[in-house]
């Protein structure tokens, strides 16, 4: 059985302040762990703090793939797990296009997470111009196969894959169910091809411009397991409330 999966992406926002009574409204309200997997990807210096209760999972927006060493400003695997941090986003299009992190230096990431159990979710998903030449599926294709389809079998259960088309991340402007329905299933045969049936376990994500009032028809998409949250997480209440657009 697919997990379902609601995993909230704060990005560079707010304060720790902030983050304590997000944390603070999300134990309190009635929300109860079995309707999804809740995950929440912070800012790295919040994890320690916010890691410290059962009622969700706390991963790292960000990770470098040696182990330890001359790295300034760069978070290792065993530094994430030693503060209670179970999880880590690889290959965020803003990672990609701001910090310039390369298909392959996303690969070394992922074997470091391989290599250490540890969970991590793989994002993917085309700019706007590869859109509209019809390249979209091609252009994941690589991303994946450059990436990501090399791993072992045996470690699938640490892998999510997020699909976030760049063209729909903060700008009001989602992907409609047949775009969506198209590239998840896309992805879906990519593992099924690479990785036969343990390919049909692995829980595949939406992400852009997900809210209340679109999340249950994204949902309701055969192939979409979840969402990846970025602007409609920042609040705890509007980030519970997407819980219940699953049927
Ligand atoms: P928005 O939900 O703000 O579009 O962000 C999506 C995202 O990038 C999550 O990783």
């Amino acid at each position: 059985m697919r997990k379902k999966i609601l995993a909230a992406n704060w990005k560079m926002n707010l304060s720790f302040v902030e983050a304590q009574a997000w944390l603070s409204q999300f134990k309190s309200s009635n929300t109860t762990k079995n309707l999804v997997d809740f995950q929440l990807y912070a800012p790295s210096l919040y994890l320690q703090s916010l890691a410290q209760q059962e009622v969700l999972t706390v991963g790292a927006q960000n990770v470098h793939p040696k182990e330890s060493g001359a790295f300034t400003g760069e978070l290792s695997i065993s530094q994430l797990k030693s503060v209670g941090a179970s999880s880590v986003l690889i290959g965020h299009s803003e990672r990609r296009q701001y910090f310039q992190e390369s298909n392959f230096f996303l690969k070394e990431k992922v074997d470091a997470c391989c290599q250490q159990d540890y969970a991590f979710i793989f994002c993917c998903g085309e700019d706007l111009e590869t859109r509209r030449a019809g390249a979209h599926l091609n252009f994941i294709t690589d991303q994946l196969q450059a990436s990501l389809l090399h791993l072992e079998p045996a470690k699938l259960s640490l892998l999510t894959i997020a699909y976030e088309p760049i063209w729909a991340i903060g700008t009001g402007e989602t992907a409609d169910t047949t775009q969506i329905n198209e590239v998840h299933a896309h992805i879906r045969q990519l593992l099924e091809s690479t990785f036969g049936e343990k390919g049909a376990e692995v829980s595949i994500l939406y992400g852009g411009s997900v809210n209340a009032s679109n999340a249950q028809s994204i949902f309701a998409c055969p192939d979409v397991d979840g969402g990846l949250i970025g602007g409609a997480s920042l609040n705890a209440q509007s980030f519970i409330e997407l819980a219940h657009c699953f049927k």
